[in-house]
C-alpha cells in the first residue's frame, strides 16, 4: 500500500477528464486525500514520480467516472490540489467540434471560454467576506499552451493532430445542446464544446495557478450532419484515441518537469501580485 502523504511540494498536476481517470506508465509513490474547507477532491490525488520529479493526478469524474459535470467539486479539487503546492494545472477534457476542421479525434489548446455555465456552479473562492476580483481576459496560460502545441505537433507521426488555439463553450449540461445553440455558438465563433473548463479554470485563477486546458474532440456536436452527439459516441472516440491522449500528456509532462521550465511551473511569476487567496488554502 502506498503512503497516504507526501512531504515534498508537487508542483505540476494532471486533472483527468472522461476517458483519462488513470495516468499510467508512471511510478506512484503516494495517494493524498486533503480535506479542504470544501469538502474532499473528486478523487484522491495519485503523486507519481516521472525523471525524480512528483506530478499530481486527479480524475475530475471521480474514481470510476461517478461524478457528473455539474457535480465536480471544482472549490475542493482546487483547493487540494494548491494544498499539496500545485502551481501548474494541465487540465484534460472531452469536447464536441463545432468547426468542421476540428475533427474527432483532432487534439486542440483553447487561448478561450466563453460561459455558457447557469450560474448553479459553485464558481468563486471569493464570497462571504472574502472580497476579490482575479482578471480573467485571457483565461489559459500562453507559455504553456505553447508548450503543449509544440509535443502535439512533434507527436504527429502517431496520428495526433494538433489545433494551437481555439474558443470553449462551456455549457451546463449534462444534456447536451440543442441544434439551434449549437448553431449560435458556431456564430459566436466557438471551437468547441465541453461542461468542465469552467468554474475550473476560474478557480484555478483565484488560487494563483496557471491552468491550460487540453481538449480532445470526441463528436461533431449536433450543429453537423453526421449522427447526432451522444455519449456512445463519445467514449468510443475517446477510447480509439485514448493512447494518443495518454502519449500527449506524457509527452507535455516530460517537457514540463525539465529545468528549463523550472520557473515556468513554480508560480514565481504570482510573487509580488498574490490575489490574497492562498492564506485559505
Ligand atoms: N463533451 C464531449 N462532447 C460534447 C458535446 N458535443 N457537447 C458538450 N460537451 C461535450
Amino acid at each position: 500500500d502506498l503512503p497516504t502523504s507526501f512531504d515534498h511540494p508537487v508542483r505540476i498536476a494532471v486533472i483527468g477528464g472522461t476517458g483519462l481517470q488513470k495516468l499510467e506508465g508512471y511510478v506512484p509513490i503516494a495517494t493524498v486525500n486533503p480535506l479542504t474547507p470544501w469538502g474532499y477532491p473528486s478523487a484522491p490525488i495519485h503523486i507519481l514520480e516521472h525523471n525524480k520529479v512528483p506530478v499530481a493526478f486527479l480524475s475530475r469524474h471521480g474514481a470510476y467516472h461517478q461524478i457528473a459535470p455539474h457535480e465536480v467539486p471544482s472549490k475542493a479539487n482546487i483547493a487540494a490540489l494548491r494544498s499539496i503546492g500545485v502551481r501548474t494545472v494541465i487540465a484534460f477534457s472531452a469536447v464536441g467540434s463545432l468547426q468542421e476542421e476540428i475533427r474527432p479525434r483532432d487534439f486542440v489548446v483553447p487561448d478561450q471560454i466563453i460561459d455558457r455555465t447557469k450560474g448553479i456552479r459553485p464558481f468563486t473562492f471569493f464570497e462571504k467576506g472574502v472580497v476579490g476580483h482575479v482578471g480573467f481576459a485571457d483565461p489559459f496560460d500562453a507559455k504553456i499552451s505553447k508548450v503543449v502545441s509544440a509535443c502535439g505537433h512533434a507527436l504527429a507521426g502517431d496520428g495526433v493532430r494538433m489545433h494551437d488555439k481555439g474558443t470553449i463553450i462551456c455549457m451546463e449540461g449534462p444534456q447536451f445542446s440543442t441544434r439551434a445553440e449549437s448553431n449560435i455558438y458556431r456564430s459566436w465563433g466557438g471551437s468547441v464544446i465541453n461542461m468542465s473548463a469552467l468554474p475550473e479554470a476560474k478557480l484555478a485563477r483565484e488560487a494563483e495557478m496557471v491552468y491550460q486546458m487540453i481538449c480532445m474532440a470526441t463528436d461533431y456536436d449536433c450543429w453537423h450532419d453526421t449522427a447526432d452527439v451522444d455519449v456512445a459516441m463519445v467514449m468510443a472516440h475517446m477510447e480509439a484515441n485514448g493512447a494518443n491522449a495518454k502519449r500527449l500528456v506524457g509527452s507535455v509532462l516530460d517537457e514540463l518537469i525539465k529545468e528549463e521550465h523550472s520557473d515556468l511551473v513554480s508560480g514565481k511569476h504570482w510573487e509580488g501580485q498574490t490575489t490574497g487567496m492562498i492564506q485559505f488554502m
